[in-house]
């Protein structure tokens, strides 16, 4: 023991916040990580520290921080109003929960600002006291959809859907959005209703459950998996039937692959990422349902085998998917799109090489960004004479018909279906035979 130190009484409280504040010092670090790179808030979400909270405290924390993230534009804009020079380090966040709470979450202000500052290392509480308490003698910030999203990522939507449009996408941003379901077998209404569903057009069920999806009826069966409606369609679209065989190029978490295997082909799931892999397994083992994995670069994977249907979902910034990922808005960047669009014209190239004669490819991602749709297949177009489109027919396996286009593929925008669905581009040619 240092000297000077006095002993801990054994079994006494160890020093840390009080109770009231732990589920806000969970929600700090939540943010933090949400906000230092992408996929730093699943990262956050999935740590022990998080996961060791209380129930209440996790769901609050959870809550807390994507009612920030959803609303990141206009509390930003209220701090920037507000402070004359960026404040030290640890502040920003701090004072962002500290908005959101009193704007968002019902939190009585001077609730909300008491914990935030007691969360504040004590050289910042007088700075944190006085700009909360200031922001919110005002009036709240304006909710206009363009003050959701960042700048620069609005005006890429607007030069590509119009204002209109970028309206109407940027006001998906603060909206929570339902929960999704892919069935294994045929609908039951059985099932349908223990899960308080509906049951959309393509055959996803929209659930008003909520909570961890690992008590709802069915899950411990396998008979579903949680998967957005859009990012169903591009594996339905592929059209495959029993005993075909078919490739997922970059399967992992592994939605598209359990719906290839539902369908009754016999699938090869491939993803160059052997963590994200072991959630295939997972998914696999939980529905008894079967495919090979395959760990490997899908651009130099030196198999030789030609398949019946070939899937790319390939890696994307994600913005499509805001709305449960808010995070994907703030740590994207411009140089990324042009990275990855780079990626996926590899992968595109290397995907139609393991098409057989007359067999299909479907193409998708869950991006808005015309580079990582259009252009891509603009480009996979000319290159390859011996694919052609094979146009998507309207409303076939439950797309929105609003969501096709002029082309033949689908450009789905978070606003095409009520209530939402994520953001993807979906296009389906087939091999010459
Ligand atoms: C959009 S996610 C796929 C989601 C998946 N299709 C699903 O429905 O669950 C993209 C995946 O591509 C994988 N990936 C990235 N680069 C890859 C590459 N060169 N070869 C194979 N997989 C790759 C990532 O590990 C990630 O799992």
């Amino acid at each position: 023991m240092e000297a000077g130190t006095a002993p801990r009484v054994k079994d006494a409280p160890a020093p840390g916040p009080a109770p009231a504040l732990v589920a806000r010092a969970a929600a700090l670090a939540l943010l933090d990580g949400a906000l230092a790179k992408r996929g730093g808030l699943d990262e956050a979400l999935s740590a022990g520290r998080y996961l060791a909270l209380s129930p209440l405290d996790r769901g609050f924390a959870r809550a807390l921080v994507m009612a920030t993230l959803r609303r990141l534009g206009p509390i930003d804009r209220a701090l920037d109003d507000k402070l004359k020079k960026e404040p030290p380090a640890p502040a920003r966040n701090l004072m962002r929960l500290g908005l959101a709470q009193a704007y968002y979450l019902d939190t009585p202000a001077f609730a909300a600002v008491d914990t935030t500052v007691a969360l504040t290392p004590a050289p910042l509480r007088g700075l944190m006291n006085a700009v909360l308490r200031g922001i919110l003698r005002g009036p709240p910030p304006s909710e206009d959809p363009e003050t959701l999203a960042p700048a620069w990522l609005f005006a890429r939507w607007r030069a590509a859907y119009g204002e209109d449009g970028a309206r109407a996408i940027a006001a998906s941003i603060a909206l929570e959005p339902a929960t999704d379901l892919t069935l294994r077998d045929a609908p039951e209404q059985t099932l349908v209703d223990a899960l308080e569903a509906d049951l959309l057009p393509g055959g996803s069920l929209r659930t008003r459950k909520r909570g961890d999806v690992a008590t709802w009826p069915g899950y411990d069966s396998g008979a579903w998996w949680v998967q957005d409606a859009a990012a169903a369609l591009p594996a339905r679209l592929l059209r495959v039937s029993a005993r075909e065989t078919a490739l997922d190029l970059c399967a992992a978490p592994g939605g598209k692959s359990l719906q290839l295997a539902a369908a009754g082909a016999v699938v090869t799931a491939l993803d160059k990422s052997a963590g994200r892999v072991r959630r295939i397994e997972a998914g696999l083992k939980r529905t008894t349902l079967s495919a090979e994995i395959i760990v490997a670069d899908a651009a130099a994977w030196p198999d030789a085998r030609l398949f019946d249907a070939v899937l790319l979902d390939a890696p994307c910034s994600a913005t499509g998917t805001f709305r449960r990922h808010p995070d994907v808005l703030w740590n994207a960047r411009p140089s990324d799109i042009a990275s990855l669009a780079a990626l996926q014209s590899a992968l595109l190239a290397s995907a139609a090489k393991r098409v057989k004669p007359g067999g299909r490819l479907v193409y998708s991602v869950c991006s808005l960004e015309a580079e990582e749709g259009e252009g891509q297949i603009q480009d996979f177009m000319a290159a390859q004479p011996d694919f052609v489109l094979d146009p998507i027919r309207p409303e076939e396996a439950g797309s929105p018909a609003v969501s096709l286009a002029r082309e033949g593929w689908l450009r789905i925008l978070p606003h095409h279906m009520r209530g939402g669905l994520d953001g993807f581009f979906v296009a389906r040619f087939r091999r010459a035979g």
